[in-house]
C-alpha cells in the first residue's frame, strides 16, 4: 500500500469512496458464499486482518482530503460492521449445520433425473396397437362414463340381465355408468361409421369388484371389432393367432371353448397356449397347458339393427380382453395391485 497525495491506493487500485463501496458489496457477495469455515477465515483475513484492506484505509484516511476523509471514514465502518456482523452470523450457521441461503457449490454436477419408464399397462395397450396396426386395425376410444343404452342395451343386454345389478355396476345419479366394458365403444363406433370397420378400443373400465390379487374396481379392457361383407369365425381365429404370436411368443397358439356374452353368436372363450412351459402345464397356467385371454364372437345380428345396420348385409367379429391380465401372465406378476402400487422398485423393471 503507498499513499500519494492525491489518494490511497490498495492492491495496485486507488481507493476512492466509489471503489470502496464497490469493494464492500464484494467483501458482503464472498461471505455470504464461502462454503465452509475456512473460507470465511479467508474473507476476514483478506478484508478486516492486521495486513487486510480495513487497516490500510483507516491507516490511510489522515492523508486523504478533508472532504473525502468523511465518505471514506464511514464507508470503513461499515465494512467493520456489516462484514463483521456477517461473518459472524454465517460462522454460527455453518458450525450449526444450517446451510447458508446462498452457499452453495456450482461446480457439483447436477442433480440426474431418470428419464422414466413405460408403466407395463401402457406398455401392453401400446404393443397391441402395433400389432393389430399390422393388420389393418385403428385404434379408437370413448369416454369413461356411458349411457346405459350403450353400455347395456345396444348390446343387446337385457335389463334384467344381472350385470346391471346394484352390485356389479357404478351407477351415476344421472342415470349414466361408469362402463363395465370397451364394447360400447364398438356401439359409438358403428353409430358413426359405415362398414368395413377395422377398430381396436383400448381403455379403462370399472366394475363393483372387491379388490384382491386378481380383480381390481379399475382395469383397462381392449376390444376389437372387425365388421365386413364376409367375415368368418376363421378370421376371427387367424387374428387371435396371430395377436398370440405377436404378443407373447412365436410357439404361442390358441383355441375356442364355446361361450355366452348377450352381443356376440357364437360366442368363445379364448385361451392362448402357456407361452412359459409350452403347454406342458406349469405354475403360470395353473398346470392345464392353457391361458384364459379373452371374451370373442360373431358380432349379434340384433346389436347391427340397433346401430342401424343391415344384419343380412354384414358379418363381424368382436373381442375384448384385459390389459392387467395379459401384463400379468407376460411379466409374471403375481399381484394385480403391484400394477397401482407406483412402487418405482417395481415399474423401473420396464422399459
Ligand atoms: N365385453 C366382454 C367382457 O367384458 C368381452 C367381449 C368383448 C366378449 C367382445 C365378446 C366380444 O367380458
Amino acid at each position: 500500500m503507498a499513499i500519494f497525495r492525491d489518494g490511497l491506493f490498495f492492491w495496485g487500485e486507488m481507493m476512492n469512496s466509489e471503489k470502496l463501496k464497490e469493494t464492500l458489496s464484494e467483501a458482503l457477495a464472498e461471505a455470504r458464499v464461502a462454503p465452509d469455515i475456512e473460507g470465511l477465515e479467508h474473507v476476514r483475513i483478506k478484508y478486516l486482518g492486521r495486513k487486510g484492506l480495513l487497516p490500510g484505509v483507516m491507516k490511510g484516511l489522515g492523508g486523504l482530503p478533508p472532504a473525502e476523509r468523511g465518505e471514506m471514514g464511514k464507508l470503513a465502518n461499515r465494512l467493520k460492521t456489516e462484514l463483521g456482523g456477517l461473518l459472524d452470523q454465517r460462522r454460527e450457521e455453518l458450525e450449526s449445520g444450517a446451510m447458508g441461503n446462498v452457499s452453495f457449490d456450482f461446480t457439483l454436477p447436477g442433480a440426474w433425473h431418470a428419464a422414466g419408464t413405460r408403466h407395463p399397462i401402457a406398455r401392453v395397450i401400446e404393443d397391441a396397437a402395433a400389432i393389430f396396426a399390422r393388420l389393418g386395425f385403428t385404434v379408437a376410444q370413448g369416454p369413461d362414463v356411458e349411457t346405459a343404452y350403450r353400455n347395456f342395451e345396444a348390446l343387446n343386454t337385457p335389463d334384467y340381465h344381472p350385470s346391471l345389478d346394484e352390485q356389479d355396476t357404478f351407477w351415476l345419479e344421472s342415470g349414466d355408468l361408469l362402463r363395465t366394458q370397451t364394447s360400447p365403444v364398438q356401439i359409438r363406433v358403428m353409430e358413426s361409421t359405415q362398414p368395413p370397420i377395422r377398430v381396436i378400443t383400448p381403455g379403462r373400465c370399472y366394475r363393483r369388484d372387491t379388490t384382491d390379487a386378481t380383480h381390481s374396481a379399475s382395469f383397462h379392457q381392449i376390444e376389437g371389432l372387425y365388421v365386413d361383407t364376409r367375415v368368418s369365425l376363421a378370421d376371427l381365429k387367424a387374428t387371435m393367432g396371430y395377436f398370440a404370436r405377436e404378443m407373447m411368443g412365436p410357439g404361442v397358439g390358441v383355441r375356442f371353448r364355446p361361450h355366452f356374452f348377450p352381443f356376440t353368436e357364437p360366442s368363445v372363450e379364448c385361451d392362448f397356449s402357456c407361452h412359459v412351459c409350452a403347454g406342458k402345464g406349469c405354475r403360470v397356467c395353473k398346470f392345464s397347458g392353457w391361458i384364459e385371454i379373452a371374451g370373442a364372437g360373431m358380432v349379434d345380428p340384433r346389436v347391427f339393427k340397433k346401430v342401424g345396420y343391415d344384419p343380412t348385409a354384414v358379418t363381424g367379429f368382436a373381442f375384448g380382453m384385459g390389459v392387467e391380465r395379459i401384463a400379468m401372465v407376460k411379466y409374471g406378476i403375481p399381484d394385480i395391485r403391484m400394477l397401482y402400487d407406483n412402487d418405482i422398485r417395481f415399474l423401473k423393471q420396464f422399459a
